[in-house]
């Protein structure tokens, strides 16, 4: 299989065993979004294991918070850095991550060449922010990268680490059964996907064209093509650059 990182292509040639720890103060908002379709299908194939870590349980008072109000004032609360840094502490006594990833607004920008590149990792860690954030200290001393899903703003990094790791779980080789789906997605190759059509072949007098459904894949695969660039060039000019 191939992978395209940057601008280079890798072959793959293994079947990756991918571990993930995420580090949140909402475990059961990802039951559902881990237990169904590909993400469950990857952990029930052995090819991904995922951990949730509720962070209050390293909360250093009796009250089990985790946040405090910011030095110098200010509206909103702060993630200290005790909970957090014991936390990981706990975790690397068990494996050394390839990334322990924040999930923050203005990290840099998920994209499929990012997904590529950290579904070839093994130990990944997310750490989950909330309220103004964390403790500038965790950005610059616990964390390794930090990634956001695009220009707004969520109130937790809980859907943006699902999303990042379904981003990532779904290309790692073995996941998907057809292997081919995940390289003809949107961007793996600079392009949108092509349209695709499924019985009826017309459909309240809407046809399939011709093309399609005369069984030449050659053919098929040119139209497909032409069809992807075109697309691309009216709907996200600035992949072509
Ligand atoms: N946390 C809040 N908003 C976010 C975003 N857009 N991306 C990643 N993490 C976030």
């Amino acid at each position: 299989m191939q992978a395209v990182i940057g601008n280079k292509y890798y072959y793959i040639q293994n079947i990756n065993f991918m571990h993930i720890d995420i580090i949140t103060l909402f475990p059961d908002l990802f039951t559902g979004i881990f237990s169904q379709s590909i993400l469950s299908r990857a952990q029930k194939k052995g090819i991904v294991s995922v951990e949730f870590h509720d962070l209050r349980e390293y909360s250093v008072n009796k009250y089990k918070s985790v946040d405090d109000y910011a030095y110098g004032g200010g509206a909103g609360m702060v993630m200290q850095i005790e909970p957090i840094a014991n936390c990981l502490e706990d975790l690397k006594k068990k494996r050394t991550y390839d990334e322990i990833i924040y999930t923050a607004p203005d990290g840099e920008r998920l994209n499929q060449s990012i997904a590529n590149e950290l579904s070839l990792k093994n130990n990944l860690c997310f750490l989950c922010g909330h309220y103004k954030g964390v403790d500038e200290r965790v950005r610059e001393h616990l964390v390794t990268r930090e990634i956001s899903i695009g220009d707004y703003v969520l109130s937790g990094g809980e859907l943006a680490a699902a999303v990042i790791s379904d981003a990532i779980i779904r290309v790692i080789p073995g996941v998907l059964n057809d292997e081919t789906s995940a390289l003809s997605d949107s961007f793996q190759a600079n392009l949108v996907s092509p349209p695709v059509y499924s019985r009826p072949a017309e459909y309240n007098g809407w046809k399939v064209p011709d093309i399609i459904l005369s069984g030449n894949t050659k053919l098929i695969d040119e139209w497909s093509l032409e069809q992807s660039i075109k697309r691309t060039k009216e709907r996200r000019p600035e992949l072509l650059k």
